[in-house]
């Protein structure tokens, strides 16, 4: 059973400025809620009970809004305000277990999640989920994360998430080269190579790794020898490529829709989706996006 995920959150967002200057951007609220609760919910559907977020000294807010808060459910309680209550005590159910560790630098992606590697140790599977996107599994029975994790109990292959971005984006991405045919939604299919950021003219197919990842322990021995790759960041990327010309690694073709809360546009279309079917304000911003329409 794969029961740790790894989210790496010590990036400081410039690409989120001014709206992320005193708050970490997995702060910004969609909806009702912070990005960083619909991550921790997804990893929560797909069974996970060890969240390890990796994180930096000026993003404590994100460990606050995980912890119990005395005084606030002590006023709230005094003032007989039940279900706001309820639902601030079970940010995350009673059996999940919220760790963080810090990143003293930035030294990349793949450094980010070496520095979790004392937590989950080199013998026990995990998955990374990286919080600048959102996974929507709106009517999926089973979430991609979920997926990707039965992927791997059967098969004991690694799992990256991919989806097609288009040619003029496969330089902000990880970019898969698919051994054989592409695998269809909801599948997965053996890779001959994984490459970060590569130039459109020597990508190997516009297929992108999402941030999802479900790897083994294994993984951080090759972490700890990987030199400064794209950007001269330690790249998860190109550890995954060694564990992949080892062992073979795997393409999840993922079902559900992605939004980019790297930047606005992505914030603003999650707020879309997500305030459309909102039990609470889904009707009246409906409403709202209907009047919008109209003055357009
Ligand atoms: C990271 C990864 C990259 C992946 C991307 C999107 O890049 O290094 O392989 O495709 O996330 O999930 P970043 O966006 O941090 O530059």
């Amino acid at each position: 059973m794969i029961r740790k995920a790894v989210l790496p959150v010590a990036g400081l967002g410039t690409r989120c400025l001014p709206a992320s200057k005193a708050i970490p951007k997995e702060m910004i609220t969609i909806v009702d809620r912070p990005v960083i609760q619909y991550v921790v919910d997804e990893a929560v559907a797909a069974g996970i009970r060890d969240i390890v977020l990796v994180t930096h000294t000026s993003k404590s807010a994100i460990e606050n809004h995980f912890d119990k808060h005395f005084e606030l459910e002590a006023t709230l309680e005094a003032k007989g305000k039940q279900e706001l209550l309820e639902e601030l005590r079970h940010i995350v159910p009673d059996d999940v277990n919220i760790i963080s560790i810090r990143q003293p630098e930035p030294l990349g992606l793949g450094h980010a999640v070496l520095c979790a590697r004392p937590v989950i140790g080199d013998d026990e599977p995990f998955a990374v989920l990286l919080p600048d996107v959102l996974v929507d599994d709106d009517g999926l029975a089973q979430n991609d994360l979920a997926g990707m994790i039965a992927a791997f109990e059967a098969t004991g292959r690694s799992q990256l998430m991919v989806e097609e971005v288009p040619w003029e984006r496969v330089d902000k991405y990880g970019i898969v080269a698919p051994e054989g045919d592409i695998p269809a939604a909801g599948e997965s299919a053996p890779l001959a190579g994984v490459v970060e950021k590569p130039a459109r003219e020597a990508a190997p197919s516009n297929l992108a790794v999402i941030g999802r990842y479900v790897l083994p322990g294994r993984i951080f021995a090759l972490l700890a020898e990987t030199p400064p790759g794209a950007g001269d960041e330690i790249q998860l990327t190109d550890a995954i490529e060694s564990l992949r010309s080892a062992e073979g690694v795997d393409a999840w073709r993922m079902r559900g829709q992605t939004f980019d809360c790297g930047h606005q546009l992505g914030y603003l279309e999650a707020t879309l989706a997500y305030g459309r079917r909102h039990p609470g304000f889904g009707a009246g911003f409906r409403e709202l996006l209907a009047r919008y329409a109209r003055t357009e």
